[in-house]
């Protein structure tokens, strides 16, 4: 398949793999970036810019393919290291860069003069406008289904993505919800030039996580998913535990003046309970409602190839079949 995604990007297969906080390590980009998709490291998983080149240089010995890394901008107090991020980035010799949660265009200019491709990922089309009006290379789209974090408008991508279409001039692959080779072809149907996928990925044979969390995700179903910190307006798709119970009956009990400080036991420095030592109610963890959909735990290039396989028959089979001879 060859969309202006594959071709912008390098890679055979339009599908991309988000950064995924404690998820997105060496191993599982390149297995995404060897079964011809485009794998992502997450920058800020690894604590320093030295422990990043470190990851990249993993990365680079697993595969020859491309693969990107994300660099998600969060609202902090002491903000994280970016500009030795990017240093370590560009010095790794790293061709993509997916970035998020904050408008990129301070960062844009180094990454661009040293030849690195942007995707900017986001929640809504004014968004995405702005990524291309301050010259990102494509957006990833994130409909309200995703996991992580859905921004504050709550538009599901069967809206989402045709107004993406509508606005937009530069390529951009469909986020959220996405999982197999109906959500491609419904995806290019809807205007996007590929998909990216989170929860998905977690639940294949290489993801670097503990078994426990993989058995979770095929375990839930839609319904599983809750969203945490919304009165925070930093809304969070989490699967449902008994943290994440506790966690909703606090911004229950005090509502308006609820604080970070209120909830930071369930929300903060989990991720290494969860995706390393398997303590599955350790605290609230990014989880997509697609994990209805989820029912498997292949290895990433059997992942890949049944989705390819997947799109190819729906498009010349059923697809085509449609249509009056
Ligand atoms: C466990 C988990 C951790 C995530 N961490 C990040 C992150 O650190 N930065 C980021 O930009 N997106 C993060 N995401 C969002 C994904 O990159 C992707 O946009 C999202 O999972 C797409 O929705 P889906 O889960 O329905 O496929 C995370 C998602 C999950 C499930």
């Amino acid at each position: 398949m060859k969309t202006r995604i594959t071709e912008l990007f390098g890679i055979q297969h339009p599908i991309i793999q988000g950064g995924m906080h404690h998820v997105g390590y060496a191993q599982l980009a390149a297995a995404v970036s060897n079964a011809g998709g485009l794998g992502i490291i997450t920058a800020l998983t690894q604590r320093t810019p030295a422990a990043l080149a470190e990851e990249i240089r993993r990365c680079r010995e697993m595969t020859d393919k491309p693969f990107g890394v994300n660099l998600t901008f969060l609202p902090a107090v002491t903000p994280p290291d970016y500009p030795g991020y990017i240093k370590a980035i560009i010095d790794g010799g790293v061709r993509v860069v997916e970035t998020a949660g904050n408008n990129p265009q301070k960062w844009l200019p180094s990454l661009k003069e040293a030849g690195v491709k942007v995707i900017h990922k986001c929640t809504a089309v004014r968004h995405a406008l702005k990524a291309q009006a301050i010259g990102c290379d494509a957006v990833s789209v994130d409909g309200f289904e995703c996991g992580g974090h859905p921004g504050e408008d709550d538009v599901p991508n069967f809206i989402l993505l045709p107004r993406a279409a509508e606005e937009l001039s530069i390529p951009f692959v469909a986020s959220g919800g996405m999982a197999d080779g109906r959500s491609l072809v419904a995806a290019l149907a809807l205007g996007a030039e590929g998909m990216n996928m989170g929860t998905r990925f977690i639940a294949t044979k290489e993801a670097p996580v503990h078994e426990n969390v993989k058995q979770a995700i095929v375990a839930a179903s839609e319904l599983d998913t809750r969203l945490v910190m919304r009165p925070l307006r930093n809304t969070e798709r989490v699967l449902a535990n008994a943290a994440v119970d506790r966690l909703l009956e606090k911004e229950r009990d005090l509502g308006a003046a609820l604080k970070f400080e209120d909830i930071a036991g369930e929300v903060a420095g989990v991720y290494p309970r969860i995706m390393q030592d398997g303590d599955m109610d350790a605290g609230a963890w990014s989880c997509g409602m697609v994990a209805g959909l989820i029912r498997d735990v292949p290895t990433v290039r059997e992942l890949v190839d049944r989705i390819m396989a997947e799109a190819d028959a729906l498009i010349r089979q059923r697809l085509a079949g449609m249509l009056a001879h």
